[in-house]
């Protein structure tokens, strides 16, 4: 039996600058599609999988996420004696058990594998998984359970990977594919926003990663990389050089890049059309809305 996985980072210190001025005071983690936060997704996705230690990289100015996490002593009162007992199981979904989540400070934002390393205490020496917040993954299976279960046969590293559009490589960390099993991919190497020209394929590593300990050690001897930043794509990419076993995992579901304003409404239009008190409103709005666009033009 592989070790479980029952530890995940949530690397949340960005700034979210492409959300300002939403973004000047609360984290952007905490911007909602419909009435649920991006992290709250972030989270269930993690429990359904198994994960028990949530760990949070998180920056100045990130309190709210830490206030949002705790328990609401005033509101919760005030449910009960309300007798509202839909919104007091909603409140208790979004509430941590002490212990059970731990926020770590990244002092500086040099890049997205650095603040994966900022964890490496609390890691030691067990494999982990990894969820950037941003990409929201709507999936009858979690897009990470899907990953742990795919785990359990592979061992070694393991990446969500999708197709992009290959003038979009340069957005993503880009897989070479040594050789493709269908949903899984061997991954003979990996690069970080390559150039169109440059990029080995147009399969993308996408926020979901399980990775093994070597992943932080090798970070710690990183020099910088893309954008001047020291990148989670090329501990990995050292892992396969240091003959360490790396999967690509083509998931089941529908990913939407909520670091984008485009992306973001997306998946607040496709997540208020998947509540039945929403959609019959929302589509006569949107028929409407389009048919008097498309008249106008
Ligand atoms: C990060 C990773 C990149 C990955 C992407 C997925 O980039 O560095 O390898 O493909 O997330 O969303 P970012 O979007 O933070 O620039």
């Amino acid at each position: 039996m592989r070790k479980r996985i029952t530890k995940a980072i949530f690397p949340v210190a960005g700034l979210g600058t492409r959300f300002l001025p939403a973004t000047k005071s609360i984290p952007k983690e905490i911007l909602s599609l419909v009435d649920r936060p991006l992290i709250q997704y972030a989270i269930d996705e993690a429990r359904e999988a198994g994960i028990k230690e949530f760990i949070f990289v998180t920056s100045r100015g990130k309190g709210a996420l830490e206030d949002y996490f705790d328990s609401a002593p005033q509101l919760e009162q005030l449910l009960r004696k309300k007798n509202k007992k839909d919104l007091l199981e909603t409140l208790k979904r979004s509430t941590m058990d002490s212990g059970e989540i731990v926020y770590i400070r990244q002092r500086e934002a040099l890049g997205l594998g650095h603040a994966v390393w900022c964890a490496r205490r609390l890691i030691a020496n067990e494999p982990f998984a990894v969820i950037l917040p941003d990409d929201v993954i709507a999936a009858e299976k979690p897009c990470l359970k899907q990953m742990v279960e795919a785990y359990e046969n592979t061992g070694g590293c393991m990446v969500a990977a999708m197709e992009v559009p290959p003038s979009k490589t340069s957005a993503y960390g880009i897989l070479d594919v040594k050789e493709d099993m269908g949903s899984l991919v061997k991954v003979g190497g990996m690069v970080e926003k390559p150039n169109q020209e440059d990029a080995p394929s147009n399969l993308a590593a996408i926020g979901r990663y399980i990775l093994t300990p070597n992943v932080l050690k090798n970070v710690g001897t990183l020099k910088k990389g893309a954008g001047g930043e020291i990148q989670l794509t090329d501990a990995i990419a050292m892992e396969i050089e240091n003959g360490g076993g790396v999967f690509g995992f083509r998931f089941d579901g529908q990913r939407y890049d909520c670091g984008s304003k485009a992306g973001f409404l997306q998946a607040t239009i496709a997540f208020a059309l998947s509540r039945p008190e929403l959609r019959d409103e929302l589509m006569d709005f949107m028929v409407e809305t389009v048919a008097s666009r498309r008249a106008a033009q």
